[in-house]
C-alpha cells in the first residue's frame, strides 16, 4: 500500500509539466516525513515544482498533506471564534505584540504560533524573549491552557505542528527553492491551519523590506493565501501593506518591546498604531465581537485608550513566565547597549526613499538579528529612526541612533545607512500604508472610512 507510487515517476511527471493528483502529493509528503523518501528525491521534486509551478489544486493538496503530517490542535474547550494574524515579515514589524493583548481584551481568543527573525526580517519570538523570563517554548497542553485562561497565547512552533513543513522548508532553504508562491503559501498556511483557528488575518508586505518586493508578486501571494484559507473553510482576509520603510521608529528586539509599551500607553508612532488597529479591528470583526470592520477598529482603539489592552498584555507576559516589572514606566531597562551612536545627515532635503532590506541587514550587523539559524541575537541591539519618508531633514541633524554591543561595526554600519536612503528637494507624498484588501470576493483598493 505504501509503495503504490514510485518517486521517479512522480518527479518525472512534475518535471514534464503535468499535474499531480492529491493522492500522489499525499504519498510524496508522507513518505518524506517518515524518512522513506531520501532528500535527493524530495529535492528533485521541489525543483520540478519550482520550475513548473504547482497549480491551485496541487497547492491545496500540498497544504493539506503538510497540515495533517502533524497535529491539528483542537481548541473546542475555548469558546468563541479563534482568530490569528500572520505577517509575511518586515523590518520593525511588531504588530503581533500589540494585536494579541488588544484582540484578547475585546473577547476574541488569539492562538498565536510565531517564528524567529532570519536575514533582514525580525521575528516575534525574539522580541518576546527580550522580556526576561518570557517562555515561548511551551507544550501544546500549556498552549491550550494559557489560551483558555488568558484569551491569548504566543509561542514558537512545536514539533507536533506541521512536521513535514519543517523538514521540507529546511530542504528548500539549501536547494534554492524557497521563492515559489505555491510553496510559500502552503508552508505558511499548513502551520496556521494547524493552530486551531477559525479565521485568519494576513498582512502581506510589499516594497524594499518585504519578502516579496514587487507589488504584483505580493498580490499573488495574498490571493493564494486567501484562496487556501477559504478552501479550508476559514474566513481569511489579507491586506497588502507597505514595507518601503520600517514600521514605527524602532528596529531591534527590546527597542521594539519598548515601542509597543508606548503604544499600549496611548502614545507611539502613528503608522504602527493605524496598521495595528486595522489588523486588530479585522480580527475582532472576524471573531464576531463586532458587526462591522469599523466597529472592530473602534473597539481596538478603546481597548488601548481604556488601558484594557495594557492590562491584558501584563497578564499575558506573566502567564508566559515573563518579568512584567521591567515593563513598568520608569523601570530600569534590562538591556542596555554598551555603545550608542547617532548618524547625522550630510545635507538638507526631504527623506524620500529607504532601502529597507539594507536597514534590516544593518540591524543584523549591530547584533539584533541572525544571518544563520544558529546565530544568537542580542536583545539590546538595534536602532531608532528619527526621520521617516516625507520628513524634512537638515544637515547635521541625527537621522537615526544605533544601539549595539559591537562598537567595531558602528562606522561601517553608519556608512551603509548613509547609502541606504535618498533625500529629495520636494517633499514626497506620504506612502500609502494599506494598498489593497483581498478576501473571498476578490481584490480591491483599501479605503479607510
Ligand atoms: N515563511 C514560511 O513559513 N514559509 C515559507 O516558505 C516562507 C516564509
Amino acid at each position: 500500500m505504501m509503495n503504490q507510487y514510485d518517486a521517479v515517476t512522480l518527479i518525472r511527471k512534475k518535471r514534464d509539466g503535468h499535474e499531480l493528483t492529491i493522492e500522489e502529493i499525499n504519498w510524496l509528503i508522507r513518505q518524506y516525513t517518515h524518512g522513506d523518501l531520501p532528500d535527493y528525491q524530495m529535492s528533485a521534486f521541489l525543483m520540478a515544482g519550482f520550475l513548473n509551478r504547482l497549480n491551485e489544486s496541487e497547492t491545496s493538496a500540498l497544504t493539506q498533506a503538510m497540515l495533517y503530517s502533524g497535529e491539528v490542535v483542537n481548541l473546542d474547550h475555548v469558546s468563541g471564534k479563534k482568530v490569528d494574524k500572520h505577517s509575511t515579515g518586515g523590518v520593525g514589524d511588531k504588530t503581533s505584540l500589540l494585536l494579541a493583548p488588544i484582540v484578547a481584551a475585546c473577547g476574541v481568543p488569539v492562538p498565536m504560533i510565531s517564528g524567529r527573525g532570519l536575514g533582514h526580517t525580525g521575528g516575534t519570538l525574539d522580541k518576546l524573549e527580550s522580556i526576561p523570563g518570557f517562555q515561548v517554548n511551551v507544550s501544546l497542553e500549556r498552549y491550550k491552557d494559557i489560551l483558555a485562561c488568558y484569551g491569548a497565547v504566543l509561542i514558537g512552533q512545536t514539533k507536533e505542528i506541521a512536521p513535514a513543513d519543517k523538514k521540507i522548508y529546511a530542504l528548500r532553504d539549501v536547494t534554492s527553492t524557497v521563492e515559489s508562491i505555491p510553496f510559500v503559501a502552503s508552508s505558511i498556511m499548513s502551520k496556521k491551519l494547524a493552530e486551531g483557528i477559525d479565521a485568519l488575518v494576513l498582512d502581506v508586505k510589499f516594497g524594499s523590506g518585504a519578502f516579496l518586493k514587487p507589488f504584483d508578486e505580493a498580490t499573488e501571494l495574498a490571493q493564494t493565501l486567501v484562496g487556501i484559507g477559504e478552501r479550508f473553510g476559514k474566513k481569511t482576509i489579507a491586506y497588502l501593506t507597505d514595507m518601503n520603510q520600517p514600521l514605527g521608529r524602532t528596529v531591534g528586539n527590546w527597542l521594539e518591546v519598548e515601542e509597543i509599551m508606548e503604544c499600549l500607553r496611548g502614545d507611539g508612532p502613528q503608522d504602527l498604531l493605524d496598521l495595528s488597529h486595522l489588523l486588530a479591528g479585522t480580527m475582532i470583526w472576524l471573531g464576531e465581537k463586532a458587526d462591522t470592520l469599523e466597529e472592530g477598529i473602534q473597539m481596538s482603539r478603546e481597548a488601548v485608550s481604556t488601558g484594557k489592552a495594557l492590562e491584558k498584555w501584563i497578564e499575558l507576559v506573566k502567564a508566559h513566565g515573563g518579568d512584567a516589572s521591567v515593563l513598568e514606566s520608569g523601570a530600569v531597562s534590562p538591556h542596555k547597549a554598551s555603545f550608542q551612536m547617532d548618524v547625522l545627515s550630510i545635507s538638507d532635503g526631504f527623506m524620500s526613499a529607504m532601502d529597507t532590506f539594507e536597514l534590516g541587514m544593518i540591524s543584523v550587523m549591530l547584533g539584533a538579528g541572525r544571518q544563520k539559524k544558529e546565530d544568537v541575537v542580542d536583545p539590546a541591539a538595534g536602532f531608532r529612526l528619527h526621520k521617516k519618508i516625507g520628513d524634512n531633514v537638515k544637515a547635521g541633524e541625527p537621522l537615526l541612533t544605533f544601539y549595539t554591543n559591537r562598537k567595531s561595526v558602528c562606522e561601517s554600519a553608519g556608512t551603509r545607512f548613509l547609502n541606504a536612503f535618498e533625500l529629495a528637494d520636494q517633499r514626497p507624498s506620504p506612502p500609502i500604508m494599506v494598498a489593497s484588501v483581498v478576501d473571498a470576493s476578490g481584490i480591491r483598493p483599501y479605503r479607510s472610512k
